[in-house]
């Protein structure tokens, strides 16, 4: 699938107001991750495949004396995630490709990337790119949910229109390593929002399927670029 193709199926979403409904999906996990990144009130922070920018926004609430940068492959994600953050004065956003960031080497003491990595055309580059693009020892934290060992989120192979990459903890970890990472870690992160008894079906066929997804976690994965 091209960037292209791409692009024109994350802008149907954003029409569609899934940039909205997925802040509500990611926020509790996010909110974690985020905590866990220790940043800084003058902190560059990069958030990658940033969406409605909900993440990019909590970013800069930390960041109040630096400045964050939302980047996402799709334009209308992008609109919307610019129409939300007018009251931030540290916050833009650029319509780029993560395989190629506009920005020079080591710009940014931080970067970010929620439920985006898995979609990516080619991981490695992207990964590469993130770590020309920060400071020796800037920190990289991706969350994702789709991975080999959360089983019940396999099924979104049948539900997605784009292509996505299944990799395992450690398919993640050698990645991170090859890109020029150090100090990698992996944890899984609980969304703690309650369950409805009668959940019927949304992002999984069944209340079972939903529990186990929760029961295995979000995968938080981080590393420090080593220069
Ligand atoms: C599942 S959404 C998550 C959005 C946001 N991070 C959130 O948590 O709500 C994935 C996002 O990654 C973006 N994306 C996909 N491939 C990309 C790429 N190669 N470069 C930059 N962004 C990309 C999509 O446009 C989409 O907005």
């Amino acid at each position: 699938m091209s960037d292209t193709q791409l692009r024109t199926e994350f802008n149907e979403w954003a029409r569609a107001g899934k940039g909205e409904s997925m802040e509500r999906g990611h926020r509790p996990v996010g909110e974690q991750a985020i905590a866990k990144m220790r940043v800084t009130p003058e902190a560059r922070v990069l958030d990658v495949g940033c969406g409605s920018g909900w993440a990019t926004r909590l970013l800069a609430d930390f960041a109040f004396n630096g400045r964050v940068t939302g980047i996402d492959i799709s334009d209308e994600m992008v609109r919307v995630a610019r129409e939300s953050s007018h009251t931030y004065a540290n916050v833009d956003y650029e319509i780029a490709s993560a395989e190629e960031l506009p920005f020079p080497d080591d710009e940014f003491t931080h970067a970010f990337s929620m439920e985006s990595l898995y979609y990516y055309r080619n991981i490695p580059k992207a990964l590469s790119q993130i770590h020309r693009v920060l400071k020796a020892g800037g920190l990289f934290v991706a969350v994702v949910d789709l991975y080999w060992e959360n089983e019940a989120t396999h099924q979104w192979f049948d539900t997605l229109k784009v292509p996505v990459e299944l990799l395992s903890i450690d398919d993640y970890r050698s990645l991170f390593i090859d890109a020029g990472f150090k100090n990698i870690a992996d944890e899984r992160l609980i969304d703690p929002t309650p369950i409805p008894d009668d959940y019927t079906g949304g992002s999984f066929k069944s209340r079972e399927d939903l529990v186990s997804y929760r029961e295995a976690g979000s995968l938080m994965i981080s590393g420090e670029a080593a220069k």
